[in-house]
């Protein structure tokens, strides 16, 4: 067997593996995508070693500078990716090698069950500021929308059933709430991401003085991992971040279905932009909301790698194992999915208008003011279980009459409780209805503006 052929760590076999299981085994189909994050790692750990006497200052510098073409290669698609050397980080190590005799020392102290694990951190980490930075975008766009129509009335809904009168933008500032929580978490999850595994070795660090505290600073880390077989084999890092991508991917589908809903004929709340929907091969009519439709759809990935990621995980021995490895793709997929969709949505808000006169239409029905007035007798002494029941049998009656709950004449609310009065009709006044709901978090127009003033400030770039 010619030793030539063999990869980098072929000193103790006979034979390079079957065709089969390179195919089976490599992963720089997928993870060159972590080069450069590669080589920022290479570079921190290279200029580690000159400063502990493992590399001279000149290796150091061709070490770095080897890394800077390679770096440069990638990036414009002249470099020539190996199946064979299984992942980027042998692929990029082969090839500084190569063009570079020291290359052969950068991996001094390292093995690639800690570079893997940098490597994963640095790519999550700007996929967490990306991931806020759609977040941000998406809020903005909606209290853009909210405020435009900041005095528009819809019913709110609960089973889907027209409960009682909200502003849109109430309606709307819900998800920015949500969106919020969302970047909240990944603030969160950002401090158990930056911490640096370098240096923990295969999984039992290395007999050489590493200035590992060096390499975390040099890479913006906050700290350093302080247990190396932990820190070779945690993967709880991408969990979390898939974790928080499912509940962003929620909240995007349940603002999807909202807007869907919205834009049916049924509704007629809101009509997007044509460049945001599509139309049938069949019928010429159709203006159909499938890019909201897949918004809501995508969810289903985002929710199957967080459980692919779990799966995996569990009952993993210590340390590293080569299943880890199927880590990566869940993670992109994640990260790619988010990133679309967010997108997508928020340019479609920024081109969707709300239909004023469907909305106030649908907001004018007054059995939505049924709650106001038992809240009518609830201020006239009526303890409110009662009023509950005089207020049903009034719409019951009603309803037996075919006619809206403000048509009844005052007799027949008299003939439900004394306690009614010619001040009756007053509750039927939507506007004046809203203007009541004025504790924390009610939307009331006031409390509204508020919070649509607190957003716009919080979210001024
Ligand atoms: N491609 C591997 C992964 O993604 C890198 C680490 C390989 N380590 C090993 N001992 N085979 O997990």
């Amino acid at each position: 067997m010619a030793k030539k052929s063999q990869p980098t760590w072929g000193g103790r076999f006979s034979s390079s593996p079957a065709e089969k299981v390179l195919r089976f085994t490599e992963s720089v189909s997928f993870d060159r995508r972590l080069a450069l994050y590669d080589i920022l790692g290479s570079v921190a750990h290279a200029k580690m070693l000159a400063r502990i006497g493992a590399l001279t200052r000149a290796e150091c510098a061709a070490i770095v500078k080897g890394l800077e073409r390679i770096g440069c290669e990638i990036v414009d698609g002249k470099f020539k990716w190996r199946a064979d050397l299984e992942d980027v980080h042998m692929n990029i190590e082969a090839d500084l090698t190569r063009r570079v005799p020291a290359g052969a020392k950068l991996h001094t102290a390292r093995s690639r069950n800690d570079q893997v694990a940098l490597d994963m951190r640095l790519f999550v980490r700007d996929q967490i500021h990306a991931v806020q930075d759609e977040l941000r975008r998406l809020q903005r766009a909606l209290v853009k929308l909210a405020s435009v129509n900041s005095d528009v009335v819809i019913p709110g809904y609960t089973h889907l059933q027209r409960a009682q009168p909200v502003l849109i933008a109430h309606h709307l500032l819900a998800y920015v709430e949500m969106f919020d929580r969302d970047h909240g978490r990944l603030d969160d999850a950002f401090k158990r991401v930056n911490i640096c595994p370098l240096g923990s070795g295969a999984l039992a660090g290395s007999t050489l003085p590493l200035d590992r505290e060096f390499v975390a600073k040099q890479l913006g880390f906050d700290g350093v991992t302080q247990n190396s077989m932990d820190a070779v084999s945690d993967r709880d890092f991408i969990v979390e971040f898939l974790a928080d991508g499912a509940l962003i991917a929620l909240h995007v589908s349940r603002l999807a279905e909202d807007l869907i809903l919205w834009a049916s004929a049924e509704f007629g709340f809101i009509r997007i932009a044509d460049a945001y929907t599509t139309g049938s091969s069949l019928m010429p009519q159709k203006k159909n909301p499938d890019a909201l439709e897949l918004l809501r759809g995508k969810t289903g990935r985002v929710y199957g790698n967080l459980v692919a990621l779990l799966t995996l995980l569990k009952g993993l021995p210590m340390t590293y194992n080569r299943d880890l490895q199927e880590d990566k793709e869940r993670l992109f997929d994640t990260a790619d999915t988010l990133l679309a969709t967010l997108g997508v949505l928020t340019d479609m808000l920024l081109n969707t208008k709300v239909v004023r006169e469907r909305c106030e239409a649908a907001a004018s029905d007054p059995a939505l003011l049924a709650t106001d007035l038992a809240d009518y007798l609830v201020k006239k002494g009526v303890p409110f279980r009662q009023a509950h029941h005089i207020v049903g049998a009034l719409v019951a009656e009603a309803e037996r009459l075919g006619k809206p709950l403000n048509a009844l004449p005052l007799e027949t609310f008299k003939k439900h409780s004394p306690k009614f009065g010619p001040d009756v009709l007053q509750v039927f006044d939507v506007r004046r209805a809203l203007a009541a709901r004025t504790a924390a978090g009610a939307p009331s127009p006031a409390n509204v503006k508020r919070q649509l003033k607190r957003w716009e400030k919080l979210l001024a770039d």
